[in-house]
């Protein structure tokens, strides 16, 4: 097992960060899957999203300034690969910037390196789906490690691959809009499969690398606690959702990425198409929801590390966690019952080590546009200019080293 993240002084210490990914924030992905995708559906555009790829070194002086210490981002394989087997010296160039700057401000480094978007050339065969994508992705993480391996800490492979194939292949929200439940699990398979080749592929060339996946779970109880049915269909979910890709994956993490956005009450449906499992509307019971309707549950944090810790015993980075709220009163009561959440299993023993909120700043939110705001700093759409939050500034008191010490996280 791993031993705990170190800083420079040989000191080990919990990370506190935001989240972001490439497409997301930096603006003029041309090259990618999704901006073809925009234009053709008529969607709200992702165009100079927060203009990230300009004003990166200021967005990281600002993540410092807010008392943080690592920080997640992802590569744009569109903007370094434009063409199959074509390497672009510019992003090349640039992406060396982005990692320079990041260790200027001290922040530890957290890479993903495929969030969702995939290139162009290679949705065009077929994306996931396409016999040789697995190949393709090998080549690409090869190139990526061989490039900037030394500025890496912690390595993510891909983003969240069982909302990808749901999304894009069972729900048809997402480019390829397909819906298939046949299809989705072949990408499922198929993104497992490239997690493992890249897993291999990073410690053939780092030995000493922590490779792993930000996987989505879901906190999950049956709607009616003791009916029978609503708890088979609470274990089919935590099946589907929760173990399926673990399973696929097992023996290639060397922690466990999680990403908490969802507490769901499961339901028997009677519809097969739906897997016979169906969720509850968090809305019509009656419960707190977020702007986009998702039930407002930061205690979920806790079973699921907990429940983490116990299944896999490896350690624990909070890859994702955050809210798109009503208001900043809730932005800010979630960020500090999920912070509560993480000390108090902390301190249970559970070897967590890190936590990304997501996301650093307002950015596009896919299929979703811009409405849903995420960010610890708003982003005015005009000016792009950057304001903290109070939830920002609230982070920021968990981040110090004394309340750090106070709270008992040096490990
Ligand atoms: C996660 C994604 C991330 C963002 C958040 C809100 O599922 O990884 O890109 O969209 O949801």
């Amino acid at each position: 097992m791993p031993g705990p993240a170190r800083f420079g002084g040989g000191e080990p210490s919990f990370w506190w960060g935001a989240a972001t990914s490439s497409y997301q924030v930096e603006g003029g992905n041309v090259w990618s899957d999704w901006y073809e995708w925009e234009h053709r559906q008529g969607l709200e555009q992702c165009g100079q999203a927060v203009q990230h790829y300009e004003r990166f070194a200021e967005d990281f002086r600002l993540a410092k300034s807010l008392g943080q210490n690592a920080h997640r981002l992802s590569l744009e394989w569109g903007r370094l690969e434009p063409e199959a087997g074509n390497w672009s010296e510019e992003a090349i160039a640039h992406y060396h910037q982005v990692f320079n700057s990041l260790r200027e401000c001290g922040l530890k480094i957290c890479l993903t390196l495929n969030h969702f978007t995939l290139p162009t050339w290679l949705a065009r065969q077929g994306g996931w789906e396409c016999a040789q994508a697995v190949p393709y992705f090998e080549r690409y993480v090869r190139r990526v490690v061989t490039e900037f391996g030394d500025q890496v800490d912690l390595w993510l492979t891909i983003n969240e691959p069982l909302v990808l194939a749901t999304e894009a292949y069972l729900y048809g929200h997402w480019p390829p809009a397909v819906r298939s439940r046949q299809r989705m699990r072949k990408v499922v398979e198929r993104l497992s499969e490239a997690h493992r080749a890249a897993y291999r592929i990073i410690h053939e060339l780092l030995s000493q690398a922590q490779v792993g996946l930000a996987h989505n779970f879901l906190s999950l109880a049956p709607l009616r606690v003791r009916f029978v049915l609503d708890q088979w269909a609470a274990e089919r979910a935590d099946w589907f959702w929760n173990r399926w890709l673990m399973n696929l994956t097992a023996g290639c993490h060397d922690f466990i990425g999680l990403n908490y956005y969802f507490h769901q009450r499961a339901r028997l449906s009677l519809n097969p198409r739906r897997g016979w499992v169906s969720f509850a509307d968090p809305k019509k019971l009656g419960h707190e929801v977020s702007a986009l309707g998702w039930e407002v549950y930061p205690e979920g944090l806790d079973d699921l590390l907990r429940f983490s810790w116990q299944r896999y015993g490896l350690p624990l980075y909070v890859t994702e966690n955050g809210i798109a709220p009503v208001s900043e009163a809730q932005r800010t009561n979630f960020l500090e019952r999920s912070l509560a959440a993480l000390l108090r299993v902390k301190e249970q023993g559970v070897d967590v080590r890190g936590y990304f909120y997501w996301s650093l700043m307002d950015n596009f939110e896919w299929d979703k546009g811009f409405s849903p705001r995420f960010g610890l700093v708003a982003v005015d759409r005009q000016s792009f200019v950057r304001t903290p939050r109070p939830a920002a500034e609230v982070y920021a008191t968990y981040c110090g080293r004394d309340k750090l010490k106070r709270a008992g996280l040096e490990v």
